[in-house]
């Protein structure tokens, strides 16, 4: 069996880097080339996100709609990710279509299951968290952009009362130096020019390396920026209970590093951050926000807000909007609290009802929207390196990048600078992208 894939990647960076992977693993396999085009696939891979209500009715409705764009024809249909391990074979009951269920940790196992339906099986379901690594049985990472990622570390220990991660993705784990170094060196004879080190609680990574030293993030940050060819770096995503001195100095340090750092803080409210397990108070992650920013005075601050946690009163939330206001962050991800079966949460008292759910995020997203807008104007006049991802928009002779920031920039220049570092002026501060001319002539 060999042919075209489709594959549709919801949820996290994780997500993505595992779709990347799948598609290494199948063209190396079994000859699969990747299309875009859902109607000219053999086979359609949706990899799926739990983490909240919304994506995983958007993995049935877009299966119904890849259902009926495929009609008439033989294809295979395989959910995996994030709602193949919870949901299991419970997908097949709303989809009976589906010919394959897996989970984010035994995707290496995607050869297996495909000659396992050549032979007869339907309906296979495999949501097995292997001892196995699955890092150790997929090749080497065969395409990658200007931006290279690598899973560093995964899954997470930390339970927070809310999350589904720890039952989909299982415990804590990280990979071993080596294997992070020897990755990041191919994504780099490939073209990459930033690195992404990526983790569901990248703080927690800890691994040794041949000579027995013991690895943290710092020091692994310290490690890859040491390989040539790394012009920037970064990590995703922090948790703030695993904050150390010495991944605050790494911005001061490290030169590749991007001034740039992830670390949620959920709610402003002690109360509540207690009870969703979160480990900290607001004013210990404020103290590393102060760190940090005396350390990286460019430093742009992303954080990631739910609303409506159960018990949350107008107080406690006027508490996570003080915290907004207080940190002015550069840019941030809002959402409604979504109760996720199987966890601890999920068994709270106290809803807070829908329609106040809907105006406490209106309120808080108001406030980071002005921060973000005012991040974004404050960065007129500087000039920044862009990485050049792709042109904006085809044929617009626009050129499409990030800065260290992660702003989106968009200025005008040739193609041939796709993949590149160049140095842009910026003119212009919009809501969510900067506009620059480039201060180098092509
Ligand atoms: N409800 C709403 N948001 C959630 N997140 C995680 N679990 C839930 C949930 N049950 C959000 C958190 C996390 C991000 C990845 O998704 O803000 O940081
Ligand atoms: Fe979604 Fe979490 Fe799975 Fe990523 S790890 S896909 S955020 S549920």
């Amino acid at each position: 069996m060999s042919g075209a894939v489709y594959i549709r990647t919801f949820g996290c960076q994780m997500n993505a880097y595992d779709s990347g992977r799948m598609l290494d693993l199948l063209a190396e396999s079994r000859g699969y080339a990747p299309v875009e085009d859902p109607a000219a696939a053999d086979l359609i891979i949706l990899n799926t996100c739990h983490v909240r209500e919304k994506a995983e009715e958007k993995l049935f409705s877009e299966l119904g709609r890849l259902k009926k764009l495929t009609a008439g024809r033989r294809v295979i249909f395989a959910v995996g990710g994030c709602v193949g391990q919870t949901e299991g074979r419970l997908i097949f009951k709303r989809a009976p279509y589906v010919d394959l269920v897996f989970g984010p940790q035994n995707y290496h196992r995607l050869p297996d299951f495909l000659t396992r339906l050549e032979q007869g099986e339907s309906r296979l379901w495999d949501v097995d968290i292997p001892t196995e690594a699955k890092f150790d049985e997929l090749p080497a990472v065969r395409s990658a952009g200007p931006i290279g990622s690598v899973t560093v570390q995964e899954g997470c220990d930390k339970f927070c009362t809310y999350c589904v991660v720890p039952f989909t993705r299982g415990r804590e784990w990280s990979r071993s130096v080596e294997r992070v170094v020897e990755e990041v060196e191919g994504l780099v004879r490939q073209g990459a020019v930033e690195i992404q080190l990526l983790g569901q609680n990248v703080n927690a990574y800890q691994s040794l390396d041949r000579e027995g030293v013991v690895h943290d993030l710092a020091l692994l940050i310290r490690r890859v920026a040491l390989i040539d060819g790394v012009r920037r770096l970064r990590f995703i995503t922090s948790h703030p209970a695993d904050m150390n001195a010495d991944l605050v100095e790494v911005f001061a340090d490290v030169p590749q590093l991007a001034p740039y750092l992830h670390l949620p803080i959920q709610s402003g409210s002690d109360r509540i951050l207690q009870a969703m397990g979160r480990g900290h108070t607001a004013a210990e992650y404020l103290a590393w926000v102060e760190r940090l920013r005396a350390a990286c005075p460019d430093l742009a601050l992303a954080s990631d807000f739910i609303v409506g946690f159960p018990g949350e009163t107008e107080a406690d939330f006027q508490d996570t909007l003080n915290l907004a206001e207080r940190v002015g962050y550069d840019h941030a991800y809002s959402f409604k609290y979504s109760a996720r079966p199987g966890t601890q949460a999920a068994q709270l008292p106290d809803p807070v009802p829908e329609p106040e759910i809907a105006a406490r995020l209106a309120r808080l997203q108001k406030v980071l929207e002005r921060h973000q807008l005012a991040g974004n104007r404050r960065q007129v006049g500087r000039v920044e390196e862009v990485l050049v991802e792709g042109p904006s928009r085809p044929g617009s002779g626009e050129l499409a990048g990030r800065d260290g920031t992660w702003r989106k920039v968009n200025f005008p220049g040739p193609e041939s600078w796709i993949g590149t570092l160049v140095p842009v002026r910026i003119v212009e501060g919009m809501p969510n992208s900067l506009r620059g001319v480039p201060v180098v002539a092509p």
